[in-house]
């Protein structure tokens, strides 16, 4: 059943180029629908001379956005604008907020039924954004909508390899809450294989993880933020999910998604997909006060930035 339907909203980004040659290398994607406000026939005519299966077509501007959709299995988002350095995420609200709410929808009118993974930023408001837009059209199932915070665990895991000399194929780290700064919470409690650090350790490692994306902003020197590893992550995060939609089991993936875990009504936590999505919230499990301090000081950043995304999409048109 290696079939699915993917369009790539965003495509000829940063991101959405590294991310498509991946989608495009693999087996599991039978069609690649490419979608931006620049340079798609470029990247699509491209991609589409390499020897493997998917069909490539690209769409330009927002006319050609609804032939995009029509079909698609899962639409990935990596629209909208990156930081620059001394930026935070939720200074590029102003512009990705309505490029999100536009996007999805369209995703709402064309392909209700789709998994939609949205990777641009802030995430702890685009997702938000899209449930209510959802909602207004009145086709949400929330176990469809995933913010996309694979490169957090991404990080996680090869951080904490460096650090014990282990391969990081095999370490696994779960990273929950949200995708900014302080929300964004390692369990490195719940590392397999099991890591102990010192406490003051612990706490360098663990403030890497959440600074790592302004540690690629920094370096980058302001030409964007990280893209080769992000589309690494979003492509992961991309196959897990067609492999449960194609009916593999226990395939777990943490995702910022709406959510009853704690008090703030989204949150990341591991979850078990499958045919449907969202399979079962797998929940935080048991942790360290160490984290659950982290979670208890996450809340109120996580709930304001949950709340600009509500009162925004209610005010867009
Ligand atoms: N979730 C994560 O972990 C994570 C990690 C890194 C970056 N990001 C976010 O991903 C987003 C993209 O980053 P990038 O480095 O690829 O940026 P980029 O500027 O290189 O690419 C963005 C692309 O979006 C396109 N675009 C802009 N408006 C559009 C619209 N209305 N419709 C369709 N396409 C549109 C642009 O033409 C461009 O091709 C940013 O918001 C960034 O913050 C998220």
């Amino acid at each position: 059943q290696n079939n699915a339907k993917v369009a790539v909203l965003g495509a000829s980004g940063g991101i959405g180029q590294p991310l498509s040659l991946l989608l495009k290398n693999s087996p599991l994607v039978s069609r690649l629908s490419l979608y931006d406000i620049a340079h798609t026939p470029g990247v699509a005519a491209d991609l589409s001379h390499i020897e493997t299966r998917a069909s490539v077509k690209g769409f330009l501007g927002p006319e050609q956005l609804p032939e995009c959709l029509k079909g698609c299995d899962v639409v990935v988002i990596p629209a909208g604008v990156p930081r620059k350095p001394g930026m935070t995420r939720d200074d590029l609200f102003n512009t990705n907020a309505s490029i999100v709410a536009t996007l999805t929808s369209a995703c709402a009118k064309h392909c209700p039924e789709a998994m939609i993974c949205i990777i641009s930023n802030p995430v702890n408001s685009t997702i938000p954004i899209t449930a209510e837009v959802f909602k207004k059209h009145g086709v949400y199932n929330p176990n469809r909508i995933f913010g996309v915070t694979t490169l957090d665990i991404v990080r996680a895991n090869t951080f904490v390899a460096e650090l014990k000399g282990l391969d990081p194929a095999r370490v696994s780290v779960p990273v929950i809450g949200g995708h900014a700064g302080k929300t964004i919470i390692p369990l490195i409690s719940q590392c397999t294989p099991k890591v102990d650090f010192p406490q003051d350790q612990l706490e360098k490692l663990t403030g890497r993880i959440q600074e790592a994306g302004t540690e690629v902003v920094k370096a980058k020197a302001g030409a964007g933020s990280a893209t080769l590893s992000m589309a690494y992550a979003g492509a992961r995060f991309v196959f897990s999910l067609v492999d449960a939609m194609n009916g593999k089991e226990g395939v777990i993936e943490c995702a910022f998604v709406q959510s009853k875990e704690t008090e703030s009504p989204y949150f990341s936590t591991p979850l078990l997909l499958g045919k449907n999505g969202i399979e079962k919230n797998l929940g935080i499990g048991k942790i360290s006060p160490f984290e659950e301090k982290m979670i208890a000081e996450a809340m109120s950043e996580l709930k304001a930035s949950i709340k600009k995304g509500e009162d925004f999409a209610k005010n867009f048109k």
